[in-house]
């Protein structure tokens, strides 16, 4: 171990069975994007022609899975979050179509893997890839109408197949990843013309909200009580601060992080939708029936964040806004101080900034904004720092990440503080990301890595310097035994 700067107080303070690793997710590391008889997602469709690259070969992790399993042992993980790949096991993804024993052996040999490794897998059910079969079929998560049952049923089909096959062995499921960017950033948006439907969010979103908690009712119903996992969702949220001591701008900051989070959480502790996002939504935000909010009230066991940075919010409304732009709440955000000088250090194209304290924040603002009656442990399932554009720099200066280990070692400190002063429940974290890997539509270039992946040269990993800080830094945090 190394020696790393942290405050002593902090010494210990995550308890022994505290889950430390890192996260992935299927399409941005798998690539086999044709072998043995996978499906083709949304995404291959989306990003064939595209300039910045698609997730054909990615890391090539259907292939070279054994190293990455090597990889998280040798940086001290005792977990890795991954994500399935819906037509890698279901290729054509509905409820009558058939199953790829090939796909599934996949992650069986890798779930085996992990487990002989001494580390717990923590497996996303939805990370995007929506089988491009469904979309074509009915719009896939869009579907409305008498085709929205047909989706619930197809996702149904394909959860329970996930829970029969890997559920023995894992306990720890997260439906969705983070609802509010796919509704953002899904197929259809980037590339309309390949599709018929319009997207229209927030029946997009209310469907994701929905199929999360009917995949939880399923998994409550027919499996819990006898594989004893835990399910629940990952929500992203940023923290915003207000930028000036002012009501507009703390009214502003306050909305916007249930804008930015809140719809998609759709008060499942309460049992209705969020007040900011049905003002915001302006009468088109479809309510639920009696029935579904039944389904949705108290669909977590844990609470799932995705946390990057901060922003700031002048409280400054800003006028005339396509209703793409207003989604993402009409509050004016700023990531620069009044001199103009950035908040926070930057990362890759200005995301994200490093502000440690915002975290913080944000996790004591859960407990009292999201946990209501219930409380549930918060589990950290993405951070991270994407460094610049590699240039002309060689691996040498690549894998010493300064900025990345800067970046971990504030933001593991104010988790560690969050836990120990604040008495919040994080049981565990997974920083962003074990490989360098597809960026969705900004292709390979923003690399979030803490392996650097030599795409010219078989995909060869190379550990960064962060992983061994990292390892460090756990060390320093968490009680032995
Ligand atoms: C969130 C997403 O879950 C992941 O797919 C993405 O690569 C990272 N954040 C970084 O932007």
């Amino acid at each position: 171990m190394i020696e790393i700067d942290l405050d002593p107080s902090t010494k210990d303070c995550l308890p022994s069975n505290f889950m430390h690793g890192y996260s992935s997710a299927s399409y941005q590391i798998e690539g086999g994007f044709k072998q043995d008889g996978r499906g083709l997602s949304v995404w291959d469709d989306v990003l064939r022609d595209a300039p910045l690259g698609n997730g054909d070969v990615a890391c090539d992790s259907y292939n070279l899975w054994k190293d990455d399993v090597r990889l998280l042992q040798q940086y001290g993980a005792n977990t890795y979050r991954f994500s399935i790949s819906w037509s890698r096991i279901i290729p054509l993804g509905g409820r009558n179509d058939p199953i790829n024993p090939k796909g599934l052996a996949y992650y069986s040999n890798l779930i085996d893997a992990l487990l002989n490794a001494g580390i717990t897998p923590f497996i996303t059910l939805f990370h995007w890839d929506t089988p491009l079969a469904l979309e074509e079929r009915y719009g896939g998560f869009n579907a409305t109408g008498h085709q929205k049952e047909e989706l619930m049923q197809d996702w149904e089909r394909y959860a329970a197949l996930v829970f029969d096959t890997f559920g023995d062995h894992v306990k720890h499921w997260i439906t969705h990843n983070e609802p509010q960017s796919y509704a953002i950033l899904n197929a259809r948006v980037l590339k309309k013309d390949n599709f018929d439907v319009e997207v229209d969010r927030w029946v997009l979103g209310n469907n994701l909200i929905l199929t999360h908690a009917r995949a939880v009712a399923l998994y409550r119903r027919e499996f819990q009580q006898r594989q004893r996992g835990i399910i629940g969702i990952t929500l992203d949220i940023e923290w915003v601060e207000p930028l000036f001591e002012t009501p507009e701008a703390n009214t502003a900051a306050e909305e916007s992080v249930d804008i930015l989070a809140g719809w998609q959480s759709s008060r499942t502790d309460l049992g209705k939708h969020n007040e900011t996002i049905k003002k915001f939504a302006n009468g088109n935000l479809p309510d639920f029936t009696a029935e579904e909010w039944k389904l949705i009230k108290g669909s977590y066991d844990f609470f799932g964040v995705n946390h990057y940075s901060t922003k700031w919010a002048t409280g400054v409304v800003r006028q005339g806004l396509t209703s793409d732009e207003r989604y993402h709440g009409d509050f004016e955000h700023v990531t620069q101080d009044q001199q103009g000088k950035a908040i926070g250090r930057r990362g890759h194209n200005g995301h994200p900034y490093d502000v440690p304290w915002g975290f913080r924040k944000l996790l004591n603002d859960i407990r009292r904004r999201w946990m209501g009656p219930r409380s549930v442990p918060i589990y950290i399932t993405e951070n991270g720092f994407a460094g610049d554009h590699e240039g002309d720099r060689t691996l040498e200066e690549i894998v010493n990440d300064e900025d990345r280990q800067e970046y971990f070692r504030g933001y593991l400190e104010a988790m560690a503080k969050a836990v120990k002063e604040d008495g919040i429940d994080v049981a565990g974290y997974f920083g962003w990301s074990l490989l360098d890997n597809l960026e969705w539509s900004m292709g390979y270039a923003p690399r979030f890595g803490v392996t650097h992946v030599d795409r010219e040269n078989g995909c060869k990993r190379t550990p960064k310097d962060s992983t061994v800080v990292i390892k460090s830094i756990f060390h320093h945090l968490v009680a032995s035994s």
